[in-house]
């Protein structure tokens, strides 16, 4: 249909050299008159096209006419108001006069209403007793007969005045249209030529590049969008949430050890070696290596020691030690990992030492005790059963603050700062039991969307059972937290199976364009 229309104005062209008028042109297709409007906008895709190529020039002429509304249109059927009600009553002395109640059964309340003071002023009408008989023996219904003269015409003999009569009625409205005329353009043919995209080799060894008509650039069009890397939202959320914590002037933990022994993924957290968590169901073991180098000696005797015997204001657990326990290699199941070996260091500084990476000590001067806040964002792995909110491996979120003489109080407000950062306001902790933090808490936020309170992290105050055989001062106290990444990235993005966030099911689409989130 588009080709035929252009081939149409071409032909049309040849033979008249010019189209004056578009709305001439019989359209191929077209059932309507060519006047129309939809007829000129097919007509104008068909110009806009040619004209890219320049085989043709055009102007367009601006038309404006006016069509019936739905009330005009039925008093083109049915006559005006006033000529119904005229019709209805009977001649003056010939029958009985109509009341009003009569005149709207018989033609309904709006024409009866409207078309009763019409005719009073044209003098059609006249009151008798409580009724109304017509006053003339014929009228002629000028309304009617000129709506039936916009209709075929689209305007009015008589002149503006009496379409601005018909507007002001709302009978008809304005409507705008386009027409055009054509000039023949410096590459006019009649035959549409597909116009060359690509300048192939081919046409180059054929020399038919040379009367080709390419394609122009159209520099007007979007490009497509590159295909760059991007952020997968725990990332975007990781950044939001290490930014909190570096406002809030905390450190950044070395979390990049997956791999831990017993010893300092439970054993330094006066973790029992008999602990369930500790158990294979839970904890993935390593078969190869299986076992850990050993640990600082006197660290690890003080560690044993407190498990088996107590110490720092404990009896301990009273059970055997097991070395085996405490070397066996796994993959971490939480980075509170990191924050004891990093306390751990930061008493060893205390004690006028310091510690390398491969755990050898050094002197540090002895410079004492310094406060401290850590935090960390990063892996951890969980012999867990898969299901929606579950995977064997999530992130956590970590903060640890060590200072003199802190309290419990010092830890809720902190978290009541910390996580108004994220956006939750509406906190409330409950007690729980942590081996490593007496007391302890979880945290539980209300879900503005879920409108329930949702368990949204774990916290405390560690233990002096841990803190005690690292050689920190009696007075340093240290909270820490931990929250999942998962969860808030999964809130924060409506997403409610773990499973399209992380693994094979996940939408790359949906990682490229999901926006950043700021809390
Ligand atoms: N390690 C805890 C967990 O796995 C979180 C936590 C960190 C709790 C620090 C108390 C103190 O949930």
């Amino acid at each position: 249909m588009a080709e035929a229309l252009q081939q149409l104005i071409l032909d049309t062209l040849n033979q008249l050299s010019v189209i004056h008028d578009t709305r001439a042109l019989v359209i191929p297709g077209q059932t309507g008159p060519a006047a129309s409007q939809d007829a000129q906008i097919a007509v104008l895709g068909a110009l806009n096209s040619l004209q890219s190529r320049e085989m043709i020039s055009y102007e367009t002429h601006e038309t404006s006419s006016h069509v019936l509304t739905p009330e005009g249109a039925q008093i083109v059927l049915q006559g005006s108001h006033e000529a119904r009600v005229w019709a209805a009553l009977p001649i003056k002395g010939e029958g009985e006069p109509i009341g009003v109640q009569d005149l709207k059964r018989k033609i309904g309340d709006e024409a009866a209403k409207v078309g009763q003071s019409r005719a009073f002023k044209n003098g059609w009408i006249t009151k008798e007793g409580s009724g109304f008989v017509k006053a003339v023996p014929t009228i002629q219904d000028i309304t009617q007969l000129e709506l039936r003269e916009v209709d075929s015409t689209g305007t009015l003999k008589a002149g503006e005045k009496a379409v601005a009569e018909l507007r002001k009625r709302k009978l008809i409205v304005q409507r705008k249209g386009q027409w055009f005329t054509v000039h023949k353009g410096p590459n006019f043919s009649t035959s549409i030529a597909k116009p060359e995209t690509d300048l192939t080799v081919d046409m180059l060894t054929s020399g038919s590049w040379k009367s080709a008509t390419f394609k122009k650039y159209n520099f007007e069009a979007d490009g497509i969008p590159t295909s760059g890397g991007a952020f997968h939202p725990l990332l975007k959320v990781r950044e939001e949430i290490r930014n909190i914590f570096f406002e809030m002037g905390f450190e950044e933990m070395p979390t990049n050890s997956f791999v831990e022994s017993g010893f300092w993924c439970f054993d330094t957290l006066f973790v029992p070696q008999l602990h369930p968590a500790r158990e294979l169901q839970d904890t993935f073991y390593l078969s190869d290596p299986s076992t850990s180098l050993r640990p600082p000696e006197d660290y690890y005797k003080r560690v044993a020691t407190v498990h088996e015997k107590g110490g720092y204001g404990s009896i301990g657990y009273r059970t055997p030690w097991s070395d085996e326990e405490s070397h066996k290699l796994l993959l971490r199941t939480h980075t509170t990992a990191t924050s004891g070996a990093m306390l751990y260091k930061l008493a060893a500084r205390c004690r006028g030492e310091t510690i390398d990476e491969h755990g050898n000590v050094g002197d540090s001067g002895g410079d004492g005790f310094r406060p401290a806040k850590l935090f960390s964002i990063d892996r951890v792995f969980r012999n867990e059963t898969m299901d929606a909110t579950h995977l064997a491996e999530f992130h956590q979120v970590e903060g640890v603050v060590a200072d003199r003489n802190l309290t419990l109080a010092d830890l809720i407000g902190f978290m009541r700062v910390f996580f108004k950062k994220m956006g939750v306001t509406d906190l409330r902790f409950k007690p729980a039991y942590n081996p490593y933090t007496e007391p302890s808490l979880e945290i539980f936020a209300f879900h503005p969307m879920l409108q329930k309170w949702v368990e949204i992290g774990n916290s405390g105050m560690f233990r002096a059972e841990m803190l005690g055989p690292m050689g920190l001062p009696k007075d340093v106290r240290v909270h820490g937290w931990g929250i999942s990444l998962e969860r808030p990235t999964m809130i924060r993005y409506g997403i409610n199976n773990i499973r399209t966030l992380v693994g094979h099911k996940t939408s790359i689409e949906g990682v490229e364009t999901s926006p950043a989130v700021m809390f």
